[in-house]
C-alpha cells in the first residue's frame, strides 16, 4: 500500500524488474538453507577466533558474545562466520522483529539497489523518506495529535530532538522528570536520562532530571505501587515547583527487564503531568512494533497523552514524531542523514505489513506469541523447580526471566551458556538481572490452535527444550 501518489524512486524496467524478481527469489532459497541448529565447521573455527581478535584489537574492547554474523541467516536463525547456525531471539537488540532473511527485507535491499545513493538525506531528499513518514503518521493520525515527523540516525539522537523540542517549547524550564532504571541511550543527553550510574562514569551531569519509581511488578498490591510513583511525583513537584519541560517514559522499560504497569499507572501519572503543563514524551524505540499494539502508547489507550514520541530499531529508520504545537522554530533541527534507502524502505514495508497481516490487536499474532511463551515457562518453570526460573513475563514480543538468585553471575553465567547451547539472548536490568528476548515475529508465522496459542511449532519447542536444559546446567 503506497500513498495516493505513490512513485518509485530509481531505475526500473520490465527487464529489472523480472530479473529483480528472480534475484529475491534465489536470494531467499539460499538463505532459507540456514534451517537448523549447527555446530562450527572444522575448517572455519579458526577464522571466527582470527576474526574476533582482529575486531577486538580496532574497537578497543572484547564483546559480549563470540559473535560475528556471516550475513546468512532466515527466520529466527543466523549463521556465524565459523558456520554454526543459532536461534537468535535477540535480533540485533530488537532490530530485525521480522526475523533474519524476511522477504521484504530482501526487496528492499534489491529496491534500493536501483536508486543512485545509498543514503537519503534532509536537503537533498527522497520519496522514500516522504512515503516512510507518511506511512508511520498515517498509523497514528486517527487517535494522536502527533502530526510531523522527523528522521534522525539513532534512538538516542531520536530522544536528543524530542528533548530540544520541549526545552525550546518550554524555555528557560529545562528540568526533566523520568523514571528509575530508564535508559534512553548514550548521547550526551540521554546518558544523562540513564539511570545507570555505571554508563557515566567520569561524565560531568548537564541535565537536571528527577526520577519517579516506573511501576512495581513484584509488589502484589498495584495501588500500593501506584501511590508510591505518584507520591514521588509530588515531592518532585513540592521540591522544584514550575521548573520542567518534560516527562520521559518508556511504557514498558527496555534495559531494565521489560518493566511496565496496569493502563490505570499511566493514566494517573500522565493526567498528573498535564494537570502542570508537563509535555509527555513516549521513548519507544525498543516498544514500537513489538507488543500488541504498532505503538505501545496504542496498546495502553494512551492515545490523547502523548506530545511527542520516539522511534528506532524495528523500525529500521529513527526519528521522532511529535504535535503540532511542538513543530520547533526554524533553525533547531537538521542533519544530513534521513537514513539509508534501504532501511527507509524497509521501515515502510514493515509497517505495511505489520498492519495488515494479523499482528496486532488482543487475539493477534503477537498476543498469541506472548500467550504460548509465558504459558511454556509456566511449565518449565514448575517443572524445574520453583527456585530455578525466579520469575517470567513480558509482553507481545518482549519476554524476560529470572534465572535463580537474578544475580549478575549466575545471570551472565547463564547468557553464555545459553549461546553456547545455541540461543542468542541477552541481559537486562540489575538486582535483580534478567535474561531478554525479543521475540522474532516469524515464529508467529505458523497456524495456532483454538485457544491462541502456538502448539507444536518446533522452533519454540527446542528453544524451551534448550532453555531448560542451560537452566539445569547453570543451577545443578
Ligand atoms: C528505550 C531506548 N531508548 C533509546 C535507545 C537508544 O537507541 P540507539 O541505541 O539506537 O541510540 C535504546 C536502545 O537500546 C532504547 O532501548
Amino acid at each position: 500500500m503506497a500513498t495516493a501518489n505513490s512513485i518509485n524512486s530509481g531505475v526500473r524496467s520490465p527487464q529489472i524488474l523480472e530479473q529483480m524478481d528472480q534475484l529475491a527469489a534465489a536470494i531467499l532459497q539460499e538463505q532459507k538453507k540456514i534451517c537448523k541448529l549447527k555446530g562450527p565447521d572444522a575448517d572455519k573455527v579458526d577464522l571466527l577466533s582470527q576474526k574476533f581478535a582482529e575486531y577486538v584489537r580496532s574497537r578497543g574492547r572484547e564483546f559480549v558474545y563470540r559473535y560475528i554474523s556471516s550475513g546468512r541467516g532466515y527466520g529466527p536463525f543466523t549463521e556465524l562466520v565459523d558456520g554454526s547456525v543459532k536461534y537468535d531471539m535477540i535480533n540485533g537488540i530488537g532490530t530485525n522483529v521480522l526475523g533474519h532473511a524476511h522477504p521484504l527485507m530482501i526487496r528492499s535491499n534489491l529496491e534500493a539497489a536501483l536508486v543512485d545513493t545509498v543514503m537519503c538525506g534532509n536537503l537533498q531528499t527522497y520519496i522514500d523518506a516522504n512515503e516512510t513518514a507518511i506511512t508511520l503518521l498515517n498509523a497514528v493520525r486517527e487517535k494522536s495529535r502527533l502530526r510531523h515527523f522527523w528522521f534522525s540516525g539513532s534512538g538516542s539522537c531520536s530522544n536528543d530532538l524530542a528533548l530540544k523540542l520541549l526545552w525550546q517549547k518550554r524555555a528557560p524550564k529545562y528540568n526533566l522528570i523520568a523514571f528509575r532504571k530508564a535508559f534512553a541511550g548514550r548521547s550526551i543527553a540521554t546518558q544523562d536520562i540513564t539511570d545507570k550510574p555505571d554508563y557515566r562514569e567520569g561524565m560531568p551531569h548537564l541535565l537536571n532530571v528527577h526520577y519517579a519509581p516506573h511501576f512495581d511488578q513484584k509488589n502484589p498490591d498495584p495501588q500500593a505501587s501506584i501511590r508510591n510513583t505518584m507520591a514521588a511525583l509530588e515531592e518532585i513537584w513540592a521540591q522544584e515547583g514550575d521548573t520542567f519541560c518534560g516527562l520521559v517514559i518508556e511504557l514498558v522499560q527496555g534495559e531494565a527487564g521489560f518493566i511496565f504497569g496496569p493502563r490505570e499507572f499511566y493514566l494517573e501519572i500522565f493526567k498528573w503531568a498535564k494537570d502542570r503543563g508537563i509535555y509527555i514524551w513516549v521513548d519507544e524505540v525498543q516498544t514500537f512494533a513489538r507488543t500488541r499494539q504498532l505503538f505501545a502508547f496504542q496498546m495502553f489507550g494512551l492515545d490523547e497523552f502523548v506530545d511527542v514520541v520516539t522511534v528506532a530499531k524495528a523500525f529500521h529508520v529513527c526519528g521522532t514524531l511529535f504535535t503540532e504545537e511542538l513543530n520547533p522554530r526554524p533553525g533547531l533541527i537538521a542533519g544530513t542523514f534521513n537514513g539509508s534507502i534501504a532501511g527507509l524502505k524497509m521501515g515502510r514495508k514493515s509497517v505495511q505489513h505489520l498492519l495488515s497481516e494479523n499482528y496486532y490487536g488482543d487475539d493477534g499474532k503477537i498476543a498469541r506469541l506472548e500467550r504460548t511463551f509465558l504459558k511454556r515457562f509456566k511449565e518449565i518453570a514448575e517443572g524445574v523447580g520453583r527456585n530455578k526460573i525466579t520469575y517470567y513475563g513480558g509482553i507481545g514480543s518482549m519476554i524476560s526471566f529470572e534465572v535463580g538468585d537474578g544475580s549478575k553471575k549466575i545471570t551472565n553465567e547463564f547468557s553464555n551458556k545459553l549461546f553456547e547451547n545455541g540461543v542468542i539472548c541477552f541481559t537486562a536490568g540489575q538486582n535483580p538481572m534478567r535474561i531478554r528476548f525479543l521475540l522474532p515475529l516469524v515464529l508467529a508465522d505458523v497456524n495456532s490452535s483454538d485457544s491462541g496459542e502456538y502448539i507444536d511449532n518446533k522452533y519454540i519447542d527446542e528453544i524451551f527444550s534448550i532453555v531448560e536444559k542451560t537452566v539445569m546446567e547453570v543451577l545443578k
